[in-house]
């Protein structure tokens, strides 16, 4: 593999185009951090601008009729749902992914049929285990987190005591994937419902809920999504669980009728219900930018380019890098890869420091792993190309070794 059939790779893609469609930076930086934050849409800056003279400045509080601030998080919702295999009108756009975490599971619990624990593991991401363990406290009936210490534990410890297996679809420090369909059968079977974070899954590699037969499902808005930093999370709910119970927070924008100002709460039908309070119109705005690009999206073309992207990642580092120290930790197998392609080197702190200042954004993890995350709507075939090899010149002159690199931020 070399440049030269980088480049030819990307004359055969056929999502080349979007690449316009997102900002590129001023000066010659190759982002893979698309699994810590994506890039942003070209519309972002417009938009906000004729948000504050248009609408904030002339309409003010009439911007709730005359805007579609209350739609939004739900129009943004129906252009990402093809991207997990939700139907139309399930996702629902709110807070952000700890706060839905705390709601999800807090209702999949009442939810449950039977058990006693809620079941992860922990490669789960730290919020994830925090709001599992939380829940032990501020419930009588007391549900218990049991964190297992590898799959293959999580795997034979389902049965009859699991009230909901809760995990991270893909792991953000490996990038290894959970086989969805069959976590979700193993857990039915036992009488157990499912809870999935697709953070680091949603707008990179297939997620199918429906086809899959999840429960629920959580997941941020500002990485693969490009919904801006900070950007609202997303939730959804299965329609067979849709009408189960109250919200966990029944706020007014989960209300049957939300401007009649009832006194007593009525959940609105669905998963709406589980919108909490008034949404983050801002931030919505910036959000539905990128939804604006993602429902002209195909996602099987999206996953088929992922998945080129991450197989050339790999062979390059393999190829490049191999015999300069680097092992890549992510599995080769496709199906078990999730967004990013993480691989390993002694001085993995300096390295991505050296990296840095040579313009390529990756991002590390301690002890020794640094993650490439792709964002396929933006970044090329050449990019990773190019991207690799700065890497190798870094590593083959040894700069990362330089005094300056040694300090390492995260
Ligand atoms: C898998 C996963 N879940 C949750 C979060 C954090 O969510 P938030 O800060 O939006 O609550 C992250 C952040 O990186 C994450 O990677």
């Amino acid at each position: 593999m070399d440049r030269a059939a980088c480049q030819r790779l990307d004359q055969e893609d056929p999502l080349s185009r979007f690449r316009a469609r997102f900002m590129s930076p001023k000066k010659d930086t190759i982002f893979l951090d698309a699994n810590s934050m994506g890039a942003m849409p070209v519309t972002v800056p417009e938009r906000l601008t004729s948000f504050c003279t248009d609408q904030w400045v002339e309409l003010r509080r009439q911007g709730w009729t005359h805007s579609p601030w209350l739609q939004r998080p739900g129009q943004i919702g129906d252009a990402i749902a093809h991207l997990m295999g939700a139907g139309e009108g399930n996702v629902v756009v709110s807070d952000n992914t700890t706060v839905n975490l705390y709601k999800i599971l807090t209702y999949a619990w009442r939810a449950r049929s039977s058990g006693t624990l809620i079941l992860t593991e922990d490669g789960n991401f730290p919020t994830d285990l925090y709001v599992a363990q939380g829940l032990g406290h501020a419930h009588q009936d007391q549900p218990k987190a049991h964190v297992c210490s590898s799959r293959s534990e999580l795997v034979s410890r389902i049965g009859a005591d699991t009230a909901v297996v809760y995990l991270s679809h893909a792991d953000y420090r490996t990038g290894e994937r959970w086989d969805m369909a069959d976590i979700n059968r193993r857990a039915h079977a036992a009488g157990a419902l499912t809870v999935w974070d697709l953070s680091h899954s949603t707008g990179a590699i297939p997620v199918d809920l429906i086809g899959d037969d999840a429960d629920f499902a959580v997941g941020c808005g500002y990485k693969y999504l490009s919904g801006g930093p900070g950007g609202p999370a997303y939730l959804w709910v299965h329609p067979r669980h849709a009408e189960k119970g109250w919200p966990t927070i029944c706020g007014w924008m989960g209300h049957r009728d939300v401007f009649a100002f009832a006194t007593k709460y009525e959940p609105l039908a669905g998963a709406g219900r589980h919108a909490t309070g008034t949404p983050a119109v801002i931030a919505d705005e910036i959000f539905f930018c990128a939804a604006e690009i993602w429902q002209e999206v195909d996602q099987n073309l999206l996953w088929a380019k992922h998945q080129a992207l991450g197989d050339l990642t790999i062979e390059l580092l393999e190829q490049e890098c191999g015999p300069l120290g680097v092992t890549v930790n992510t599995p080769r197998d496709y199906r078990q890869r999730g967004g990013h392609i993480g691989f390993s080197h002694p001085g993995a702190g300096p390295v991505s420091e050296a990296l840095l200042e040579a313009g390529v954004v990756g991002s590390f993890r301690r002890p020794n792993s640094l993650r490439f995350g792709l964002g396929p709507l933006y970044l090329s075939f050449e990019d990773i190309w190019e991207a690799i090899a700065r890497l190798r010149q870094i590593l083959e002159d040894n700069r990362w070794q330089d005094e300056r690199f040694q300090q390492v931020s995260v």
